[in-house]
């Protein structure tokens, strides 16, 4: 067993969290993870990661890799995350998430991973094509999170399946090995509107940068009039604004639209409601939707340009999160690998 004062033992709250630069980072991926990212450095040790081992599951040409990965952690400064409080890194500069994911592909069963539905959406018919990388991504994120013992990880709702799996490996490993209570069972944050947020053109998919319909989605890069005319075009039903929260249900339109507002104003639906309700959309809400969208991403949108103009200091900082984040993984992943019974060094 570890010394609770080694730099092993369970830590006290520790958060990890990660955005693959696979594209262009859309409002789902603000309200879902940035925003959380942002409220946290200031209540607990963070770590935040560029995922680009993840991003490479899918094809990803290397001429745009490095500048993806920049935007992302653009992505995170411009709103708000400050590189002296939190640690943010590009994970293939922190080899141990390899060495550790390895170790997990042997604790985690098949039948955990064929029953990830993430898998199943993003290979469809075609699951024979998909790299064997794209299979086993969950096992690398349970990986990457336990190589902190991270406590919590603040994520949209889609990765609920992925927090879960994480938690199971956690288990398991510390059962096999007989060690118990050697990584934690890591807390999901999900909670708040703005956990899942939907496509603007069809509210029963959520939004993603992989909807071919750029209409779908507010990417955080969106100038004031694109965001207007998509939010102007936004699908909803045509009965007004409800009263209340409860006769949302069945109305997935409005209550994408609504949670979208709430998550940005930081306040309840029910408070929206308040304001809007007996009205068309196209009346009041969309345009003070609009113009809140605007007033709350075009100042990320414009740091991100400033910070993306100046490459050689985005990689400064990653590096220096990296050697960061290395001094907290390299403990870990050492008595890890004495626990497996490696007697390497
Ligand atoms: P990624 O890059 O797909 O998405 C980044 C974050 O955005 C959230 N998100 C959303 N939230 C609300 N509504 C949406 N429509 C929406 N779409 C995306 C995601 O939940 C995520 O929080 N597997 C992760 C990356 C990852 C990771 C990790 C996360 C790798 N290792 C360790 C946490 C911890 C992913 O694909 O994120």
């Amino acid at each position: 067993m570890t010394e609770p004062s080694s730099p092993t033992a369970p830590t006290a709250a520790r958060v990890f969290s990660g955005v693959q630069p696979s594209g262009a980072l859309h409002l789902g991926n603000y309200l879902g993870a940035l925003v959380k990212f942002v409220a946290l450095q200031h209540e607990m040790e963070c770590l935040y990661c560029v995922v680009d081992l993840h991003a490479i599951t899918a094809w990803q040409d290397p001429k745009n890799l490095a500048a993806q990965t920049r935007e992302i952690a653009a992505a995170y400064f411009a709103a708000g995350v400050d590189p002296a409080k939190a640690i943010v890194f590009a994970q293939s500069a922190v080899p141990e998430h390899a060495e550790l994911a390895w170790i997990f592909n042997c604790v985690a069963r098949l039948g955990w991973l064929d029953r990830m539905t993430q898998f199943k959406e993003k290979t469809g018919k075609h699951k024979e094509r998909a790299s064997v990388g794209l299979y086993t991504y969950p096992v690398l994120q349970a990986a990457d999170i336990l190589l902190y013992k991270a406590t919590h990880v603040p994520v949209g709702e889609d990765q609920k399946q992925h927090l879960e799996l994480t938690r199971d490996i956690a288990a398991k490993f510390n059962h096999d090995f007989d060690a118990p209570g050697f990584f934690p069972l890591t807390e999901a944050l999900i909670e708040g509107p703005g956990a899942r947020i939907m496509s603007l053109r069809d509210a029963t998919a959520k939004m993603s940068k992989s909807d071919p319909s750029d209409q779908s989605r507010i990417n955080l890069t969106d100038d004031a009039d694109t965001i207007a005319n998509k939010i102007r075009r936004a699908k909803t039903d045509p009965l007004p604004l409800p009263d209340t929260v409860e006769e949302l249900k069945g109305r997935p339109e409005a209550d994408n639209l609504l949670g979208i507002y709430a998550a940005l104003a930081g306040e309840t639906k029910a408070a929206v409601l308040a304001r809007f309700a007996g009205q068309g959309f196209g009346q009041a809400f969309k345009p003070a939707l609009a113009d809140l969208l605007v007033e709350r991403l075009s100042p990320v949108s414009a740091e991100m340009r400033r910070l993306m103009a100046d490459p050689a200091e985005i990689d400064r900082i990653l590096a220096a999160g990296a050697e960061r984040a290395r001094a907290l993984a390299a403990p870990i992943l050492a008595e890890t690998k004495r626990i497996v019974g490696f007697t390497g060094g």
